[in-house]
């Protein structure tokens, strides 16, 4: 059967330790977890925003939690040096397992869309810099329907944008918050559990496959 496949950007096809190097220059031996809690934070002021009903670009999600983190851990970065900062998120490296796995999807026949919190514009300009945009048949932002994920209303919203349905659909993602509200939504999905640290929320819903790069999907696409 060929699907139609929604790829999840950040922490999937694209690594956001990228950041960490320049980091580390700043910041020193603080830098891993002020990444971290960088990430965890951006996602939660998303997840607060749609709560809220109060939509705006991921990308003020990414800067605001760049802000609260700077008065966390009380490093003086220079306006230059967060603006560096930003400018890096937005063109981060790729996994290694992502351009040859796209490949292999598309030779199999799937249809394949990256499908992020990210602003189209924004996905773009990282895919095309990661040189795999055109792997994809095209770009889905949550911009389109103004409510981040895990909202039911985005995978919807995916299925409508890509003319497929959920049961000709997988969502791919190495966040389970995407993967539970995909399934939760009625799509199958494949969690890419890009560390052997990852802990899948225990929630009582599983992803329907496991992976740990994305080379192994086709086989998984049952
Ligand atoms: C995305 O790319 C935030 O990783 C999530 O939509």
């Amino acid at each position: 059967m060929k699907y139609t496949l929604a790829f999840d950007v950040y922490g999937t096809l694209i690594n956001t330790s990228g950041v960490f190097n320049s980091l580390e220059q700043m910041i020193g031996d603080k830098a891993k977890l002020f990444m971290d809690t960088w990430r965890n934070k951006q996602l939660e002021y998303s997840f607060r925003r749609g709560l809220m009903n109060k939509y705006t670009v991921f990308s003020v999600c990414t800067k605001d939690s760049l802000e609260f983190c700077c008065k966390m851990f009380k490093t003086d970065l220079s306006i230059g040096q967060k603006e560096a900062l930003m400018d890096e998120y937005s063109v981060l490296p790729t996994f290694a397992d992502v351009d040859t796995g796209l490949k292999n999807l598309k030779e199999s026949g799937h249809k394949l869309f990256a499908f992020s919190n990210g602003s189209e514009k924004a996905v773009s300009k990282l895919l095309t810099n990661a040189k795999i945009i055109d792997r994809f048949d095209g770009i889905i932002s949550v911009d389109g329907v103004e409510i981040f994920k895990p909202s039911p209303l985005v995978y919807e919203y995916f299925n409508k944008e890509t003319n497929s349905t959920k049961s000709d659909s997988w969502l791919i993602s190495s966040n389970p918050f995407d993967v539970i509200g995909a399934i939760s939504y009625g799509m199958r999905s494949a969690w890419v559990q890009r560390s052997q640290d990852s802990i899948f929320d225990p929630w009582g819903i599983e992803p329907t496959a496991i992976i740990n790069k994305l080379t192994d999907l086709c086989l998984k696409l049952e």
